[in-house]
Order: C-alpha cells, then structure tokens, then sequence
C-alpha cells in the first residue's frame, strides 16, 4: 500500500520507502560485521515489527535465524504501564544465543527493556537492539539501542508495520494521520 492509496488519512509523510531502506541498509551492514563469527537470532516483536524484520534480514548477508515473540503492555489508553505479559513466546532456547531483537518503535521504552531484562534471565549469551524509530519525548526508561534507526516527533504516525485500529501496517512509508482519523477515540 503506498501514500496514494490512502491519501485521505494522511497529514504528512514523515518517512519515504527510500529513507527507510536506507536506514535498515545500513544498519545490516554494522550488523553483519558485529555478528560475523557468531549465530545471530533475530527476534521480532509482533505485530509491528514484522515489516523492519522482512527488510533488515534481507539485507543482510550473514545467516540469521528468526524468531517472533507477541507481547501486550498494558496500560490506560495508549499509555505503556509496563507491565508485560507474554501473548505468544518464542520457541527457541536462548540459552547461549546471541539475540538481536528487532523493533519498529520504541516509545515509552518499557516493552524493549522488559523484554531485554527477560532474555538475559534466560540466559542468552548477548542481547542487543535494532529499532527503527525512536519517540524521544516518549521515553520513560532508557534503553540502550545498539543499532537505532530514526528519531521522530510524537506523533501518532502509521505505516512501515505501525497501526491505527490494525490498519495502515502495510502501507511501504511511515506518515503522520491526520488528527480526524482518530479524534473522538479515547483509546
Ligand atoms: C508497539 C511496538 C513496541 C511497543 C513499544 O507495539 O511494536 O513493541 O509498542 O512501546 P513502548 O516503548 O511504550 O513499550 P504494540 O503494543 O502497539 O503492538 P503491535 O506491534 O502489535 O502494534
């Protein structure tokens, strides 16, 4: 799905497909050179972290397992309280592994640093961190994100894996709704 497509909804593009390759490119090739001797598994956050998973794999050049996880922080409205709980776990042993977790967006930061804490309680030789975007002014907790992607506004943006209502995951940009979208919605 492209910007065209859904025109209407939009205020503005805040990321362009290219800008987004360009990122995740890059990043692949700091992280093919950082895990060259070892296995990494990359392990995505779903569900919004599936379209920077597809991306940043297949730009890299060393083998790479994948594994998916499904969290739910809950909170009131869109807050994070921080309390994580798992919806679906992984199914690799960790035990040893050197785990790359792969993010669309840190906001508060609770979810990326919980999930951190638990890999290491469990035993994972190394747990580092790709995130495509960051929301700075949203940051409750500081999360040491090896490889960071862009650093944007708080803004309710969509696109690139992030939803409104579990919509706009598929659009190939990241882009800032219009304010009529969800205005009304106190969720
Ligand atoms: C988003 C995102 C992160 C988390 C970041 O997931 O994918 O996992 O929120 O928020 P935090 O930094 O405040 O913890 P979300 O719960 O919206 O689920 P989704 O990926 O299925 O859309």
């Amino acid at each position: 799905m492209q910007i065209a497509d859904v025109q209407d909804d939009i205020d503005r593009v805040l990321l362009t497909k290219e800008q987004i390759e360009k990122k995740i490119t890059e990043a692949a090739a700091v992280i093919d050179r950082d895990y060259k001797d070892k296995n990494v598994l990359l392990l995505a956050v779903l569900k919004g972290a599936v379209n920077t998973l597809v991306a940043l794999s297949s730009h890299l050049h060393l083998n790479a397992q994948m594994d998916f996880m499904s969290l739910s922080s809950y909170g009131s409205g869109s807050e994070s309280s921080g309390k994580v709980t798992i919806r679906q776990d992984m199914s690799v042993d960790v035990r040893g592994r050197h785990v790359l977790i792969v993010e669309d967006i840190v906001d508060s930061g609770l979810t990326l640093s919980w999930l951190m804490d638990l890999l290491h309680q469990r035993g994972a030789a190394s747990v580092e961190a790709f995130a495509l975007l960051n929301k700075p002014a949203r940051n409750k907790v500081h999360v040491d994100v090896k490889y960071p992607g862009y650093e944007i506004p708080d803004e309710f943006v969509v696109g690139f894996g992030l939803d409104y209502d579990e919509k706009y995951r598929n659009l190939d940009s990241i882009a800032a709704l219009k304010p009529k979208v969800y205005e009304g919605d106190q969720s």
